[in-house]
């Protein structure tokens, strides 16, 4: 993929409101060579909203690590209710969480940043990888204003460990945007963002923030913010040195 071909797509994607760079993303790529990983978190339940609308039978994914959260589960069921639609859940390969487990205890990313990072890998980054294999590109919820890693985020990046294009169409939304839209649109959400959870990830990795704290400080607390990435959206520039 060319820098010319990503700048030719961000200049078309400029301006454009969420629905109409789904809209695009679905013409310029094809229905099924596109997919929405879903975190099922307040982002991600926009997107997905606006997507089973334009296109129901865009595959929509979420990544069980084995470690959610119980409301995780819940929003879930709610939604695969809501929108009489099942969205596919991938899993981990047993054996290698065996090894790990067995190696390093089952609480290891507590230990050292290595630790979280091969239990992220293993957990989350090789699921993903398998289900972007062979496809055009994949949506997500990420938002700018998340943290400091993501502040030079784009509505469309080249993704260069998974092969394909990354497509952001709530970048610049603001959190007052993504509950807007949620209460407008009755939209099921995990119920743990009216415990203080901004942010959702694994449930050992996850804690609620106190008013004021940045987003992102429940995920992987005892870590600085410039490593809370855990590899599914790696950013070469936001890696500490
Ligand atoms: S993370 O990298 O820190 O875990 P975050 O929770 O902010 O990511 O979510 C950012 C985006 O990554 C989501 O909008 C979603 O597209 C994707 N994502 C995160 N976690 C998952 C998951 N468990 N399953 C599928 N996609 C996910
Ligand atoms: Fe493992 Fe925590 Fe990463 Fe989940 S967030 S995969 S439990 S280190």
């Amino acid at each position: 993929m060319s820098d010319t071909v990503n700048l030719e797509y961000q200049n078309e994607l400029a301006g454009k409101t969420s629905p109409e760079i789904l809209s695009w993303t679905l013409a310029r790529f094809g229905v099924d060579n596109i997919v929405l990983a879903t975190s099922l978190g307040a982002e991600d339940q926009v997107l997905a909203d606006m997507l089973v609308q334009l296109a129901p039978q865009v595959t929509i994914f979420t990544l069980d690590t084995g470690r959610l959260p119980e409301e995780t589960y819940e929003v879930l069921a709610e939604t695969n209710k809501k929108y009489d639609r099942h969205i596919a859940v991938a899993f981990p390969d047993a054996h290698d969480i065996e090894a790990m487990v067995n190696a390093k205890g089952p609480n290891l990313f507590y230990e050292s940043i290595e630790n979280r990072k091969l239990c992220c890998r293993l957990r989350k980054i090789v699921p993903l990888k398998r289900m972007l294999a062979g496809k055009a590109a994949w949506l997500t919820g990420l938002r700018r204003a998340q943290s400091v890693t993501r502040d030079r985020l784009e509505l469309i990046e080249w993704d260069q460990n998974n092969g394909l294009f990354k497509i952001n169409p709530l970048a610049d939304w603001s959190e007052e945007q993504v509950w807007k839209y949620i209460k407008t649109n009755n939209v099921p959400y995990n119920k743990l963002h009216d415990k203080g959870y901004p942010s959702i990830g694994c449930a050992p990795c996850t804690r609620a923030i106190a008013p004021g704290e940045d987003l992102r400080a429940g995920r992987w607390w005892w870590e600085l913010p410039e490593h809370k990435e855990c590899g599914l959206h790696f950013n070469k520039e936001a890696e500490p040195k």
